[in-house]
């Protein structure tokens, strides 16, 4: 009985303390570096892993601007932040990253306020849906946001990204990304799909071959870029989810919430791998590389292909109009 109960005991220690967290993507970044008079824009910095990088970031003494579409959600988090942090230079401002005008209009005002750029964090995302919705442009909202959103947004600041070097890009993607062994090029922006995250990892496998091009066209200019997974963390991400249509995709968002709720990282520790791409001395000059639980990974062989990722820059360059 006793040997049970022990037996019983290290595997649940074991599975809590070390599985768990394992499985999840889980780490912890230490590194104690300043960011005193730099700038950093984080998207989506209105809730769960932005906000809490955003946070972070400020610790460190960055001046931060926290993109967000709604203006009320944004304000609240940056007063949190100031609150927080005590550092006052946390702003908000505003980006709809599902409209070419939105994102346009924020890259101009950005760079009539601002000096400098040293880190932008592309994190705003919109998960699994089997219903898919248009972006103002036309766009599938999942492709139009996560992927053509941030690539239109990055190519505008790339000049003050280059004026700021040393200087970095760090794009949010997913381990889901795996599930997507084809682009679908021919629809690249308007696919269909009624599986519930099939478009949402196209958007994801979109953003590691987004760098893995960028990183190739941004040799010698002293600006990185590099893809990040954040593990399994709770935060607002199931709210598409509970959009989705069919007794299937329900159950499956309810049995996702639970999987959420049991082993979800929280949103502080779901931040540590975009926090250890964004100032980690050791990725100083460390470019179009897949970053998960605070180390360099190896995302799929399909966004790995640089012939794919070639392809999806060029097209990409083509729909947002540059
Ligand atoms: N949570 C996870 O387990 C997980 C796993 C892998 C990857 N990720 C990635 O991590 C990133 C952050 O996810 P999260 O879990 O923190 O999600 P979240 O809590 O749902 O936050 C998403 C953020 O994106 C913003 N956003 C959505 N659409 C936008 C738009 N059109 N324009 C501007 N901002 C928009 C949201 O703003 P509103 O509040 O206004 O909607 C919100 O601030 C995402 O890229 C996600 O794909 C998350």
């Amino acid at each position: 009985m006793l040997k049970t109960a022990i037996i019983v005991s290290v595997i649940g220690i074991g599975l809590y303390y070390f599985f768990i967290p394992f499985a999840t993507g889980s780490c912890e970044y230490y590194g104690k570096e300043r960011l005193d008079g730099k700038t950093v824009i984080v998207t989506g910095a209105n809730t769960g892993i932005g906000k809490t990088a955003a946070a972070d970031l400020a610790q460190r003494g960055a001046r931060v601007i926290c993109a967000c579409r709604s203006m009320e959600r944004c304000n609240a988090a940056v007063a949190d932040i100031k609150r927080e942090t005590n550092n006052v230079q946390v702003v908000a401002a505003k980006l709809d990253l599902g409209s070419m005008k939105s994102i346009r209009e924020f890259a101009q005002m950005f760079k009539n306020t601002e000096k400098r750029l040293d880190i932008l964090i592309n994190n705003a995302g919109i998960g699994c849906r089997n219903v898919d919705k248009k972006t103002e442009d036309g766009f599938e909202d999942r492709m139009g946001v996560n992927h053509l959103g941030h690539f239109l947004l990055t190519n505008l600041l790339l000049d003050m990204l280059k004026q700021s070097q040393p200087s970095r890009i760090v794009c949010l993607t997913s381990l889901i990304h795996w599930t997507t062994t084809d682009l679908d090029f021919d629809n690249l922006a308007n696919h269909t799909s009624t599986s519930s995250c099939d478009n949402y990892s196209r958007s994801k496998i979109a953003n590691i071959l987004f760098v893995l091009e960028l990183s190739k066209r941004l040799k010698g200019t002293g600006v990185t870029a590099n893809a990040v997974h954040p593990g399994l963390v709770q935060t607002e991400t199931l709210r598409s989810a509970r959009e989705s249509e069919g007794f299937l995709a329900t159950s499956y968002t309810k049995f996702m919430e639970v999987v959420f709720l049991l082993v979800g990282n929280d949103a502080r520790r779901g931040a540590q791998t975009t926090v250890y791409a964004a100032v980690d001395p050791s990725l100083e000059n460390v470019s179009g590389q897949f970053l998960a639980r605070c180390k360099i990974d190896t995302p799929s062989p399909y966004a790995r292909d640089e012939a794919v990722a070639k392809k999806l820059y060029d097209m990409s360059l083509k729909l947002v109009n540059l």
